[in-house]
């Protein structure tokens, strides 16, 4: 396992990490990403959407593009503190949860979509966080997940691994079935100097 993969450290890295995440962040994790991952979905402006591990609120803001309203959760009170910068922390467009993505505090068949970039590859159980969005997500609606592709050269395989959960598409197969889901494609995207860099899971909610 990584040694971010572990919450208590994910916490400290971000606490700092915070301060120029959105300045570092274009460089992995742009808007033409961002909206070549919206495009995966269909919205409808009334839908109850769940932005998991939203961080400052980067990909929270392309959603707000797609519907009225957005339900953000992340571990890092750091990260909130940027995000209710540009929202506000309440009586905004967005409703905020300091969380965890492997105890979502939410009842059964809330959210229409649920969606989390950028966050599985901190998460030391993704499998019990991906039940989690199953079990908070309706029954016919969308789960959404951008995780870091898992490199091809041996080299940086063993960098990735010893950071953080990197994965291919057989992986999150094994994931996402685990997890209870049934139906799923996978798209890789990125910038141009890499555009496999990420991979993002489309499952479908089963009934
Ligand atoms: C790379 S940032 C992604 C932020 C945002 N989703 C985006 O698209 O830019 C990863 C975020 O996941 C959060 N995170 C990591 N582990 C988490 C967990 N177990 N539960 C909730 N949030 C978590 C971190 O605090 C951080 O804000």
């Amino acid at each position: 396992m990584g040694v971010l993969e572990d919450k208590s450290r994910a916490r400290t890295f971000y606490k700092y990490l915070s301060k120029v995440y959105d300045q570092v962040n274009p460089f992995i994790w742009n808007e033409e990403m961002r909206t070549e991952a919206l495009g995966l979905l269909d919205f409808e402006p009334d839908n109850r959407v769940l932005d998991i591990g939203c961080g400052t609120g980067f990909a929270t803001e392309g959603l707000l593009n797609h519907v009225d309203h957005v339900y953000g959760l992340d571990q890092s009170p750091h990260q909130l503190e940027k995000a209710y910068a540009k929202f506000g922390k309440r009586d905004g467009p967005v409703t905020f949860h300091l969380g965890d993505a492997e105890r979502l505090p939410f009842r059964d068949d809330t959210f229409d979509v649920v969606w989390s970039s950028g966050s599985i590859e901190y998460w030391p159980n993704p499998v019990d966080a991906l039940r989690e969005c199953r079990r908070v997500a309706k029954p016919g609606g969308q789960v959404l997940v951008v995780g870091p592709n898992y490199p091809n050269s041996s080299v940086f395989q063993r960098l990735a691994d010893a950071i953080m959960l990197f994965y291919d598409e057989s992986e999150a197969d094994r994931m996402f079935r685990d997890a209870g889901f049934t139906e799923f494609e996978h798209h890789t995207m990125g910038p141009s100097y890499n555009p496999e860099i990420a991979i993002t899971t489309v499952a479908q909610v089963p009934e």
